[in-house]
């Protein structure tokens, strides 16, 4: 087979002594420091004498570091006692479908209130749609997906199961920042693309769940943080290895877990632990966002997706007001090492993820290359 390779700007960052700034919405940009950890204890997982991908998951030390991580989120998270925090396959989809069969039977009506705010919402909806009945409460599909819908105490329905939402819209470049207080139901948040990335009062939520492969590690593995109470109504056709209740009673060891992702989400968990925690990443999230809006909002060369109130700290959503321009953008951008800028394809433009490991410089040369970019084409 003949292949061409084109170099990748990664090669030629690393040429040049540095790694690429990698703006990829997941999986995503890790730590340098986890990833020469990960290089160095590779072969040998705490002195086994063996690697942790070939260790069993129910040898001690396994079951050890599965606790630590789980220790160590709930720490971070301030996961108050009545919650289980479990691992679960399969990503945030998996989750689409293990909570609407986990929850719908909690009420007799086997309703499931949903909030839609984009692509990942909906397709959770769809999902959900399966297993009972779904309302949509609010919806900011007429405006684009550009904001998080207001929603009123009198949609909340308590005779339904639960209210779902969608903390961060990876694709659309919004996030809620006020969450429903006191609602009468459970409610449940896929925070897939901003968990860790900022405080959050746990307490107000009888769900929370989100795939790895962003703040928390590599995929494989979806994070269930779920209160005690909320166990064990799960719908008589829900798979073994999806029932919570399950999950729970076993320590989430029902099966043989993601064990590198499990232990790649303890070392990433330890180095935001060292970091200083989630006030720490949340002031460096609005630092690196701001950079990006600052150069969004001046000039008039780019325009931001997001309505102001509402935009993304992860995810920074835009587009060139001459759309042409767009191709040259990206290809500029990697040759500056600066790669995975390309949007959604369900939005197109530009999306720059700005995760926790994104370190400020990336973001100071991302707005440097913007600016730069519209001076010389403007
Ligand atoms: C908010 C959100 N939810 C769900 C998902 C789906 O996750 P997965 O690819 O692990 O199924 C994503 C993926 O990017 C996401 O950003």
């Amino acid at each position: 087979m003949n292949m061409s390779y084109e170099k990748s700007a990664a090669d030629t960052a690393r040429e040049k002594g540095s790694r690429a700034y990698n703006f990829s919405p997941g999986p995503a940009m890790l730590p340098l420091e986890v990833l020469e950890e990960v290089h160095e204890r590779f072969l040998d997982f705490q002195g086994m004498g063996a690697s942790v991908l070939e260790i069993s998951h129910r040898s001690g030390e396994f079951m050890a570091m599965a606790s630590e991580v789980s220790q160590r989120i709930r720490s971070l998270m301030g996961v108050p006692p009545e919650y289980r925090i479990l691992f679960c396959h399969g990503g945030g989809h998996m989750q689409f479908s293990a909570v609407p069969l986990n929850l719908m039977g909690l009420k007799p009506g086997r309703l499931g209130l949903y909030v839609d705010t984009g692509n990942f919402s909906r397709a959770a909806i769809q999902d959900a749609e399966q297993f009972g009945h779904v309302r949509v409460i609010a919806s900011s599909a007429d405006t684009g997906y550009d904001r998080i819908p207001r929603i009123e105490m009198t949609q909340l329905d308590p005779d339904a199961s639960y209210l779902h939402l969608t903390s961060n819209n990876t694709a659309h470049g919004t996030q809620w920042f006020d969450f429903p207080e006191h609602t009468p139901l459970a409610m449940v948040a896929d925070m897939t693309s901003d968990i860790i990335s900022r405080p959050v009062d746990v307490s107000k939520f009888g769900l929370i769940y989100a795939g790895a492969q962003k703040n928390l590690g590599v995929p494989g593995t979806s994070v269930v943080i779920v209160r005690e109470d909320l166990l064990g109504h799960a719908l008589g056709h829900t798979p073994s290895i999806l029932d919570f209740a399950l999950l729970a009673e076993q320590d989430s060891l029902n099966n043989t877990p993601a064990n590198f992702t499990i232990w790649v989400m303890n070392l990433v968990c330890r180095w935001v632990e060292q970091q200083g925690g989630l006030e720490v990443m949340q002031q460096r999230a609005e630092e690196r966002a701001r950079l990006l809006y600052d150069v969004i909002d001046n000039g008039g060369f780019y325009r931001g997706y997001a309505a102001h109130d509402h935009r993304s700290l992860m995810n920074v959503c835009f587009t060139l007001s001459d759309e042409s321009l767009l191709d040259g953008f990206l290809a500029q951008a990697r040759e500056r090492g600066l790669i995975a800028l390309k949007g959604h394809p369900t939005r197109g433009g530009v999306r720059a993820s700005l995760y926790n490991a994104m370190p400020l410089e990336g973001v100071r040369a991302l707005a440097e290359f913007m600016r730069d970019f519209a001076g010389r084409n403007g």
